[in-house]
């Protein structure tokens, strides 16, 4: 697939800021936003930044020659580290293709020198557990290639001791006598570090906001359960759709959302709206 107009977006040449509630976003390049904000000012940062697999977004053309991809991504990651604050986490969302697979690896060894991996989440979209099978798998036909039910979720820190809520982003005993047995306190325990969350069921491309790599609202849900810390400061960098936004907001938080593509930033600014008045009929 190639980017729908094939060019590199113009970023405005001034970056142009809407308010929704306690959210802000951004129009504009991520970089450029980014050096402008203040030096250990956000608490969370959840981004899925493009893929670098050719993906049709509206105007991003997803296809850079991959030293430049990955250099860019780490003058990214600088300036995302000069803005989280020292017991803050970054989660990185990222997938490679069949025919990039090292993509996501390559990326995180390049990030090594910036940050400590502190746990490596696997999302599971889709899985099959004995004979029964569990979210949607795309029709894929091939002699070599495996179905892709699962991309990456980097958390990385600046010194790999950040403590975790795990508890609030836990799952109940399933066996019941261990809450006894093992001293707890309550009947919740760490769910581990495979996450398992479906895409949303949609009957149409439009109830996918067109847009071609949006992740599902639980995700950024979790890791703001696992930071645990209340009205935390939230950012996505490569906000599209503003998914990270919708979960900050739902969750009381407060956020930043930068995104290059008019379009999608007309597309988050909508769904924030949305989801404020159905929350407060
Ligand atoms: C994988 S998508 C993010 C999707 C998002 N997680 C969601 O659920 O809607 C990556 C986004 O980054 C945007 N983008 C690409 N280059 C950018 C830049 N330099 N600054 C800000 N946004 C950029 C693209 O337009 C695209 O919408």
């Amino acid at each position: 697939m190639t980017a729908r107009n094939g060019a590199e977006p113009k970023p405005p040449a001034r970056s142009q800021r809407y308010k929704v509630g306690q959210q802000q976003i951004v129009r504009g390049d991520c970089l450029r936003v980014l050096r402008r904000m203040q030096a250990g000012s956000v608490d969370v940062i959840i981004t899925s930044p493009p893929y670098n697999i050719g993906l049709s977004y509206r105007s991003y053309p997803d296809r850079k020659e991959e030293a430049d991809y990955l250099d860019w991504m780490l003058d990214v990651a600088r300036a995302l580290k000069r803005v989280l604050r020292a017991d803050g986490s970054f989660f990185l969302n990222i997938s490679g293709s069949s025919a990039q697979p090292w993509l996501p690896f390559e990326l995180a060894v390049r990030l090594r020198e910036l940050f400590v991996l502190q746990n490596h989440i696997s999302w599971v979209k889709s899985i099959s557990v004995g004979d029964d099978s569990f979210g949607h798998f795309k029709p894929m036909n091939s002699q070599r290639f495996l179905h892709r039910g699962h991309e990456h979720l980097f958390h990385f820190t600046l010194g790999g001791t950040v403590k975790l809520d795990r508890l609030s982003a836990g799952v109940p005993y399933k066996d019941k006598s261990n809450i006894a047995r093992r001293g707890h306190e309550q009947d919740r325990r760490c769910r581990g570090d495979a996450w398992f969350i479906p895409y949303e069921t949609v009957r149409d491309r439009k109830e996918k906001f067109d847009h071609p790599g949006t992740f599902p609202v639980a995700l950024p849900e979790q890791c703001l359960l696992l930071h645990g810390r209340k009205q935390a400061k939230v950012l996505d960098p490569f906000m599209g759709t503003g998914t990270t936004l919708l979960a900050a907001q739902r969750m009381g938080c407060s956020g930043v959302g930068i995104e290059i593509d008019p379009d999608y930033v007309a597309i988050a600014r909508q769904r924030l709206k949305e989801d404020r008045e159905t929350r407060e009929d």
